[in-house]
């Protein structure tokens, strides 16, 4: 009998495969009953949309509807620009002045059209939850939902319409900072995560109050810059743009995502915003999408840079004539248009495209009839109280344990515990990179966390991480120490430690690429002055991309990965910590043993002479002997043991739109109630082109209690065995499809099935 974990499953890929076609199976967090509902409500309300917009554009004059496409941030928009008809504000957070803007904009300027107020609410607006490369550790797009229906109610409350998130950049960069946005290195779950913040940010209809429309970005294949420098070139083949790097994107969209961010890097040659390829092509007409895109931070004028463009019209017309509908900062467009159009750079159709996009998206928005908001509500709608709660809820399920030796944890709460680390009392840090506007004073820092459940808990800092940014960052700032005394007494005198190390925020994020993976400064000499006093010890890691931790796992007992937590991150660990809370992450991406490695992804193609550890000529490194990561993607514990058996197949042969399930039993045979995540790969062994060692295709974050077990199924189509080949076409191959289930991307458990006939 199937059981509940099952029932929803079945209905989730249902809809998956209504909505998500080629994409991948993306969990929705809709019915199928609610889709059909919405479909025609959507298809007459946008018949209305339509005539309003077509109404509205044939009164613009050629000026209004450049100033439409313009985008300008806080710091730079005026009212004159907000009566002369500018399309969007970006980064203004104070409801008043929005307000006033606003009121210009549709008081005074001669047309009245609403300004579209936009924020990056990345994770968290006032209530920061953790990281996305956190809450896709999480392995349940519940944690994204939540995040994301919580920012939206958040943002919208102050009077922001548009968020730009979700981030869904995949990436096998870890030098790169920004990997600490998205969900990681894996296609399927930053699609699963990506369709849920977007359907929870916008809703049935985010003209709502407290929705928002979301801008998925950086498209495309921002997260594979070379050497991980951010906003460095990219060169990729097609197969690998469009089975890693694009599913996200179309995940978005086909969860209704309707605006979107180009990218600053160049693909093959082509900056992101001049990309006419992906813009228009794809995104826009392959994949029939109606929204519109914004340029990111001043790319447009970084087309001079790139060298494709000789000077400001070159690069406007080519950004707009490539697909690009807005523009971010500069003002090439909106200052030069009317000459790139009587040169003929630019078409009036094409302008027209992106001006009606915008207000497509406004109408939607329901800026038209509601364009205000009540600045005397705004403050109410923060931080409530079960804003709060899901906070700390996400930052535990984000928690990814990685080593527990000899059981040191549960730690006792009623011993005598030392708080340590630049980490442990560092509200500032532990929010992360994109902080919104989380408030300091609210943060619960991890000494604040401890010391709630484990009254008179002492505190040593030990050393600290340096805060600065470039070009101030001097690294010889960060834990400089190697005199750990303070933080050895405290340890000496108490029963048991936390240790808190990691990054500092600034560490990680935009513009924040490191050629260094371990954790900053002397901290292993921390840890290992803790070690040396015999106490039972964890250390908490505190960090925004896979770090480098050889020197660690050989010296700590126990290490819990928390990521930047958020808001309530403090609570969330001492949860962990003292077994409130059983953890249940795990790693949405790689962490290598030595940066040399980079980049090493479980998704990687097999080799002519795939990596043996213990011989000469094959794809190796002679200085390592693993050809394994320090910890693979998928990898967590627990305090509790699950075991994963029994998988059989609905059909041992399946046509190419044909369809097979995949079933296994989950059981916790030892310890308290906890999550295991039941994850499912595949392989195709013989293809016309090398296919993935191994690929997500399916995962269930399951709740067992002692002794209990449950039955998962997952359901398989082609979405999950074809694939992209190099001419950019979606192909399905007779032949032999391996499966693989378990609790890591290292699963060994594996069966096998047979796709009859192509496609
Ligand atoms: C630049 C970043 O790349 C992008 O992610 C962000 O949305 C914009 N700045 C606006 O803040």
């Amino acid at each position: 009998m199937a059981s509940r974990t099952s029932r929803r499953l079945a209905i989730a890929s249902a809809v998956a495969i209504l909505s998500a076609g080629l994409a991948g199976g993306v969990v929705a967090a809709t019915t199928s009953s609610d889709e059909a509902a919405l479909a025609p409500a959507r298809a007459s309300a946008d018949r209305g949309i339509e005539h309003r917009v077509d109404a509205l554009l044939r009164r613009m004059t050629l000026q209004e509807k450049l100033q439409q496409v313009q985008l300008l941030s806080d710091g730079q928009i005026t009212d004159a620009d907000a009566q002369a008809g500018v399309g969007g504000v970006f980064s203004l957070t104070d409801p008043k002045r929005i307000n006033e803007l606003q009121h210009i904009a549709v008081d005074k300027s001669r047309l009245g059209i609403p300004i579209l107020f936009a924020y990056d609410t990345i994770h968290g607006y006032r209530t920061i939850f953790p990281i996305p490369l956190g809450t896709a550790a999480s392995f349940d797009p519940d944690v994204a939902e939540t995040d994301h229906r919580i920012g939206a109610r958040e943002s919208a409350a102050v009077g922001l319409k548009q968020i730009y998130s979700p981030m869904v950049d995949v990436s096998h960069e870890p030098r790169w900072g920004r990997i600490s946005e998205a969900a990681g290195e894996d296609p399927y779950l930053n699609s699963v995560m990506a369709a849920a913040r977007v359907k929870a940010a916008q809703g049935r209809n985010y003209a709502a109050k407290d929705k928002v429309v979301t801008s998925v970005k950086h498209y495309a294949a921002y997260g594979q810059p070379e050497a991980g420098r951010d906003y460095n070139t990219t060169d990729m083949s097609e197969q690998r743009l469009r089975n890693l790097y694009l599913p996200p994107f179309k995940a978005a969209v086909d969860a209704g995502s309707d605006t979107a961010m180009c990218s600053f890097n160049a693909i093959n040659g082509v900056p992101g915003c001049a990309n006419k390829r992906l813009e228009t092509d794809i995104l826009k007409n392959e994949w029939k999408w109606d929204g519109f895109i914004e340029s990111d931070y001043t790319a447009v004028a970084e087309l001079l840079n790139h060298g494709t463009a000789e000077n400001d019209v070159d690069a406007g017309a080519q950004a707009l004539m490539a697909g690009t509908d807005s523009e971010m900062v500069s003002t090439f467009i909106r200052d030069k248009g009317k000459q790139m159009l009587a040169e003929g750079r630019i078409t009036m159709a094409r302008l027209d495209d992106a001006v009606r996009r915008i207000l497509r998206v406004k109408f939607r928005a329901g800026l038209f009839d509601n364009p205000y908001v009540d600045p005397a509500k705004a403050e109410a709608a923060q931080e409530l109280p079960d804003a709060r709660a899901a906070a700390r809820k996400a930052a535990g399920r984000a928690m990814v344990l990685l080593e527990n030796d000899g059981k040191v944890l549960p730690l006792d709460p009623s011993k005598k515990t030392a708080v340590i680390g630049p980490l442990a009392d560092n509200g500032k840090d532990q929010i992360g990179p994109w902080w919104g506007r989380g408030d300091d004073s609210k943060k619960v820092t991890v000494l604040e966390g401890i010391r709630a459940q484990s009254p008179g808990a002492t505190y040593a800092e030990g050393c600290k991480v340096s805060g600065l940014e470039p070009p101030d960052y001097d690294e010889s700032q960060d834990c400089p120490d190697t005199d750990f005394s303070a933080a050895v007494a405290a340890a000496q005198a108490a029963d048991q430690v936390v240790l808190a190390v990691g990054e500092s925020r600034a560490h990680s994020g935009e513009a924040a690429s490191r050629s260094v993976l371990d954790l900053p400064g002397n901290q292993e000499g921390l840890i290992k002055a803790i070690k040396a006093t015999g106490k039972p010890f964890v250390v908490v890691l505190f960090n925004g991309r896979p770090l480098t931790l050889d020197g660690v796992t050989g010296t700590a007992p126990a290490i819990l990965e928390s990521w930047f937590g958020g808001v309530e991150a403090g609570n969330a660990i001492a949860d962990v910590v003292f077994g409130k809370v059983n953890p249940g992450g795990k790693l949405p991406v790689s962490f290598p043993r030595r940066v040399g490695q980079v980049p090493i992804y479980y998704n990687h193609e097999p080799t002519g002479r795939p990596c043996d550890a213990t011989s000469k000529y094959n794809s190796r490194h002679r200085d390592i002997k693993s050809c394994d990561p320090q910890y693979v993607f998928g990898y967590g514990l627990s305090y509790s043991k699950f075991e994963i058996t029994n998988m059989r197949l609905s059909a041992t042969s399946v046509n190419a739109n044909g369809k097979i399930d995949a079933s296994m039993d989950v059981k916790n045979v030892a310890g308290p109630t906890g999550d295991e995540v039941v994850q499912l790969y595949l392989h195709d062994p013989v293809a016309s082109i090398s296919q993935p060692v191994r690929r997500l295709r399916g995962f269930e974050r399951v709740t067992l209690a002692p002794g209990e077990m449950k039955t998962v199924t997952f359901k398989i189509d082609k979405s999950d065995f074809g694939f992209y080949d190099n001419s950019g076409k979606f192909v399905v191959e007779p032949g032999r499809i391996d499966l693989f289930a378990g609790n890591s991307s290292k699963a060994t458990m594996s069966t096998s099935f047979t796709v009859t006939g192509g496609g």
